[in-house]
């Protein structure tokens, strides 16, 4: 389901996501010449690094917040010749073909539908081309899960933090080859009070808040922070790796 998000105070919170992105690039192999395409670019900060890696190349960036791509073309103005923005739907098919890359970071544990979702990554691919992704993956912010559990009094649905072995299947089942997938965990310490609560606010529990009225969620936000040993999102990251089936 898409959703917007509020770019500006995500861009301004101290993000685990930034070294998730420099270990997902890390895994890219690219020569600088290459089109790559972003899953879920968010607000640029992986594109920007992305752009500095294709001197010769450009990026296709995809994401479905008109709020986020925004931040974007604010961010890369000065090099949007470079970059081709879609506010786009990933479970929906792609207007993309040909492309020599795929890169995610973030965005898929966001997604239901993985299976539509590889299928339409690989329609976008060349064959033989790389695609390297990190995510939520299986046991991801279970802390978090179990107070939100306990403030509203059901599990919640909004995630799907997908396990190894059913990722390297659905990617297998997609047309990828070569697939390597791991379970990381990474936790996420903030500082208590002010930002743990904006933390939440804007990068964990938008889905919850998006159902409640905006009066209610500093109180919503303070029970689930309440219901947390310490200041800490227990996150498990799943990083993977596959090729285009073809040469
Ligand atoms: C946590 S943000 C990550 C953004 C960026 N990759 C980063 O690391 O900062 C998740 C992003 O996924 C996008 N997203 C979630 N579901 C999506 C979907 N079905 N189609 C397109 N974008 C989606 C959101 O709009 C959001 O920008």
């Amino acid at each position: 389901m898409i959703r917007e998000w509020d770019a500006a105070t995500y861009d301004s919170l101290p993000l685990p996501h930034l070294r998730w992105g420099r270990r997902t690039l890390e895994r890219l192999p690219l020569t600088g010449a290459e089109t790559v395409l972003e899953a879920g670019c968010g607000t640029g900060r992986d594109t920007e690094a992305l752009l500095e890696l294709l001197p010769r190349g450009r990026v296709i960036a995809v994401d479905g917040s008109a709020r986020m791509l925004d931040r974007l073309r604010d961010r890369l103005a000065d090099r949007l010749d470079r970059v081709d923005m879609h506010q786009a739907d990933l479970t929906r098919p792609l207007p993309i073909t040909g492309a020599d890359a795929a890169f995610s970071v973030a965005t898929f544990h966001w997604i239901h539908e993985h299976d539509t979702l590889f299928a339409n990554i690989a329609r976008a691919l060349r064959p033989g081309a790389p695609f390297v992704a990190d995510c939520g993956g299986h046991g991801n912010v279970a802390r978090v899960r179990a107070a939100l559990a306990k403030v509203t009094g059901e599990e919640p649905q909004t995630w799907n933090f997908a396990g190894a072995e059913e990722t390297r299947r659905r990617l297998e089942a997609a047309g990828f080859t070569d697939v390597e997938v791991a379970l990381v965990p990474d936790p996420a310490r903030l500082e208590a009070g002010e930002q743990f609560e904006s933390y939440l606010t804007t990068v964990v529990l938008g889905a919850q808040l998006d159902r409640l009225p905006a009066a209610e969620h500093r109180d919503f936000v303070r029970a689930v922070a309440a219901e947390l040993p310490e200041p800490v999102v227990d996150y498990v990251r799943l990083e993977f790796s596959a090729r285009r089936a073809g040469s």
